[in-house]
């Protein structure tokens, strides 16, 4: 049975899990540290994982201003966990929790191919906007 919790103040063992998630998902850095995690985790709107008994199979993040814009972003899933409706549901309760929590605009930066996902979930192309990231 999968189990999705908040993560608010992760302990060592949190820490832990969650930098494996974004070691596995190619997302780790030369020079991140669980600290550097940890500070993700407690600086995001919220953090959500998915938990297949002692083990984090997902997990999924919102920022925001905690008024009116948010963003969902670091969402994955293992691969062998993959088609079973975890990252479904784990979009479903982001994109829920800042709705109750008052932020009228939820949007992402969907991967390559992740289209269709997120559309099934509710999120639409915007057209004449294009993501952008200053890497001057
Ligand atoms: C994208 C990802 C989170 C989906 O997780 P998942 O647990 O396999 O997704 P689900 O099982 O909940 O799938 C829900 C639906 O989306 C569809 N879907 C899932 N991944 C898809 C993809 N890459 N392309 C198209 N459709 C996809 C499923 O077929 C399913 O369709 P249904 O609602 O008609 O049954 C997962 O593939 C992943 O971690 N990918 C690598 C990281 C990544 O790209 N994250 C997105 C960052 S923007």
């Amino acid at each position: 049975m999968i189990r999705y919790e908040w993560v608010w103040r992760p302990d060592a063992a949190a820490l832990k899990g969650i930098a494996g998630l974004y070691k596995a998902a190619g997302w780790w850095e030369p020079g991140d540290t669980p600290q550097r995690v940890c500070r993700m985790v407690m600086g995001s709107h919220c953090f959500l994982v998915a938990r297949s008994g002692r083990r984090l199979v997902g997990m999924g993040r919102a920022i925001s201003d905690r008024t009116n814009d948010g963003y969902i972003q670091d969402v994955f899933v293992r691969p062998g966990l993959r088609g079973r409706g975890v990252g479904a549901e784990l979009v479903r309760r982001l994109a829920l929790r800042l709705r109750i929590d008052g932020l009228g605009w939820v949007g992402l930066v969907a991967v390559g191919g992740t289209r269709p996902f997120y559309e099934g979930r509710g999120f639409r192309k915007m057209s004449g906007h294009e993501p952008m990231r200053f890497q001057a």
